[in-house]
């Protein structure tokens, strides 16, 4: 299985030509990778302008269509040629999206044919108190919740591990603690009698050139790309060790 590297470039950057040179960058230094798939997510506005690597979108809607101001829907990300969507991502989160919300997004996608990245992490003060394991198990339980993994491939469906106390911090939560967490979450997505079928596993959360490889060693799926994907030279660093 390839592994997943994804850049998830947020609100950045301010300008077309900004974005067209980070991925001309990215593109010259990443070419004929055959174990790793490469997938941007640029804000929604860029997306037209981004080829040669597979798609993402940062965010979605859960209605296909209708009087949704400002919304986008999974369909019109599918028909401008995304391949996945990031959901949950505790940024959204911190705007007021509820595990509820979360898990009306994750159907939209796979609907639309969509491959979703469910973002799941515990704060600082939730790591402070001991509540990780709540935490991730509360948020994959709602996120998941009446999906049937039996209708998606496993490579269609993404849970990434994000500690939000190691997002844009450059504090990332140690290879040996991701480890555990890990297990943790296989343990529990096979409660939940998805058949044994697993999705992949993401780490996020302040990945560099440096740590890179730890999070692939200890055997996450790939990885969640904030900061490190903006400077192309430490991005295609980063796919290159992975390779
Ligand atoms: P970061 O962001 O790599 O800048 O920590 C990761 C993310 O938010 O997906």
């Amino acid at each position: 299985m390839k592994k997943l590297i994804v850049a998830n470039w947020k609100c950045n950057p301010v300008t077309l030509k900004e974005v067209k040179q980070l991925f001309n960058s990215i593109k010259r230094g990443i070419k004929n990778l055959k174990y790793v798939e490469v997938v941007i997510c640029p804000p929604f506005v860029y997306l037209p302008f981004i080829s040669s690597f597979k798609l993402g979108a940062q965010d979605c809607f859960w209605e296909e269509k209708g009087p949704f101001t400002s919304q986008i829907s999974p369909l019109m990300l599918k028909n401008l040629g995304c391949e996945y969507v990031i959901v949950g991502h505790s940024e959204r989160r911190a705007f007021g999206e509820t595990d509820e919300i979360i898990n009306k997004k994750i159907k939209a996608a796979i609907k639309a044919k969509l491959k979703p990245i469910l973002c799941i992490g515990e704060t600082l003060e939730e790591r402070r108190k001991g509540k990780t394991f709540q935490i991730l198990k509360e948020q994959l339980k709602k996120g998941l919740k009446d999906i049937s993994f039996l209708k998606v491939h496993r490579s269609s469906f993404i849970v990434a591990y994000e500690p939000v106390w190691a997002i844009g911090t450059g504090k990332p939560c140690q290879p040996k603690e991701t480890k555990k967490v890990l297990q943790f979450l296989k343990e529990f997505i096979q409660s939940l009698n998805y058949f044994g079928i697993q999705p992949l596993f993401l780490y996020g959360g302040s990945v560099n050139s440096e740590n890179a490889r730890d999070y692939i060693e200890v055997g996450f799926d790939g990885l969640l790309v904030g900061g490190a994907s903006l400077n192309p030279k430490e991005f295609v660093k980063i796919v290159k060790i992975c390779h």
